[in-house]
């Protein structure tokens, strides 16, 4: 929903992603103000249930006062210097051996960057520079699934992506290898049952590593529960089928778990949910519930030893990032993760991720509702598209939404939710509430001549 234009206002100077970016100019976006808890105010004074927290990060919603205190204390201490040239702080430090003792990789080593993005790029440029220094600079091809979203830099976008954003900006895509989302639901040839589609998925990316030659592909990356393909949760065995795979060819993986990174799932990590191994992991988003920037690429040891073989190579490893590391961003996602544990929000999904999926589960029979999924404190309603009309009505249910006052992510037709960890039972029933009266809205639109 747009705010019409009052024709003395300006123009809004700010570029506002994800948008036509003449209507974000002409039309006053929705602004937000403040927010408590999983609520949020805008510049009206409306409320507004964050159910997506926000693009997948608030994960403790927002209003944490322990957070901002974190952040209020290291900024009072040192609130700014940069990692690298053999000087660090001691935040960034105790944060690496956190989440080096956390993460399922095995002697683990980590890295920070500020965004998700980065830390995709960053980690595929050292799969390069390992790679070329192992006595293999042509394995540098990374495979992505179709719909995955894996960032916005040059590298990023084209891997998976939105169908046509390579195309838009003109990227370069030679790298690039795309596969098929495990989307059973939606990709399934008719007849087909789970095992079957998981075989031929498995198939596609094989056949895809023979084309594509396997001496020249270095990784695969995959976000195990892809939200930008609309909460597409895989089919049983086929993270652990993929990791079979790609270790016949010696290919690496990438756990992009920068959403379903600390408790999404139901286990701290998406690998642990479906017992997959990665090589590598990048996260962000909840690291620090995103009240700061900040991200991580986690490597295992061997992968690691590749980069400081190479930094023996060459005399220096050289690669650094001003706030990769940032003492106050470092601080605050150390605050978050204690938070996580203190506060036993692992068990609290656990508890809270089953009225999640019941409520979602309920909506099955209604007539806009082609299907309902998820997984601990996440899901989507995937709605029946418009005939000739894709994204129509999801179009339709973000205005009603927004009337009902909830926010939610909509992908084309289909509906996410991810709501901050903190989310209580009666609060999921009552996004719930306002989800129901909105479809309901939209329901009676259509049928009004
Ligand atoms: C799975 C995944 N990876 C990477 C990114 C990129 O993160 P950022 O927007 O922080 O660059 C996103 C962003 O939504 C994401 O969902």
């Amino acid at each position: 929903m747009l705010m019409s234009r009052n024709s003395n206002a300006p123009d809004n100077r700010t570029l506002i992603g994800f948008t036509n970016l003449r209507q974000a100019r002409i039309n006053r976006p929705l602004v937000i103000e403040k927010g408590n808890g999983i609520y949020l105010t805008d510049e009206n004074g409306r409320e507004y249930i964050e159910g997506t927290s926000s693009f997948y990060s608030a994960a403790l919603g927002f209003s944490d006062p322990e957070l901002v205190e974190a952040a209020i204390r290291q900024m009072r201490q040192l609130p700014a210097y940069a990692s690298g040239l053999y000087r660090t702080v001691p935040a960034a430090l105790a944060l690496g051996e956190k989440l080096a003792s956390m993460a399922p990789v095995s002697k683990a080593r980590v890295a920070f960057a500020s965004t998700g993005s980065e830390a995709n790029d960053f980690l595929i440029k050292f799969m390069r520079f390992r790679n070329g220094h192992r006595g293999e600079p042509q394995r540098v091809k990374v495979i992505a699934r179709a719909l995955s979203y894996h960032g916005a830099t040059v590298m990023t976008a084209p891997l998976g992506g939105f169908p046509g954003t390579a195309r838009a900006f003109n990227l370069p895509m030679a790298d690039v290898i795309t596969v098929s989302q495990p989307d059973y639901v939606n990709n399934a040839r008719p007849g087909e049952d789970e095992a079957t589609f998981n075989e031929r998925m498995l198939a596609e990316l094989e056949q895809a590593i023979e084309t594509a030659g396997p001496e020249t592909v270095g990784a695969m990356i995959l976000d195990p529960v892809s939200f930008s393909a609309g909460c597409v949760v895989p089919p049983a065995g086929y993270l652990i089928g993929v990791r079979t795979l790609l270790d016949r060819y010696g290919i690496l993986l990438f756990d992009d778990e920068v959403i379903t990174g600390f408790c999404r799932t139901g286990s701290m990590f998406a690998a642990q949910t479906f017992g997959m191994r990665p090589d590598c992991m990048t996260l962000a988003k909840a690291l620090s519930a995103a009240y700061f920037p900040i991200s991580a690429i986690v490597m295992d040891g061997d992968f690691y030893d590749g980069l400081e073989r190479g930094s023996d190579d060459e005399g220096i490893f050289s690669h650094a990032a001003t706030y990769g590391g940032h003492p106050v961003a470092a601080a605050v996602a150390l605050r978050t993760i204690e938070i996580i544990e203190e506060r036993d929000l692992l068990g609290h999904v656990r508890r809270v991720g089953p009225q999640l999926q019941r409520c979602l589960a309920s909506l099955a029979g209604h007539p806009l509702v082609f299907n309902t999924r998820g997984v601990g404190l996440g899901g989507a309603v995937q709605l029946h598209s418009l005939t000739d009309a894709a994204g129509a009505r999801g179009l339709a249910m973000q205005d009603a939404m927004m009337a009902e006052g909830l926010l939610l992510r909509v992908v084309k037709d289909t509906v996410n939710f991810a709501p901050p960890l903190i989310i209580t039972e009666a609060e999921v029933d009552e996004l719930f509430a306002r989800f129901t009266r909105a479809l309901a809205a939209v329901e009676r639109a259509e049928v009004r001549p």
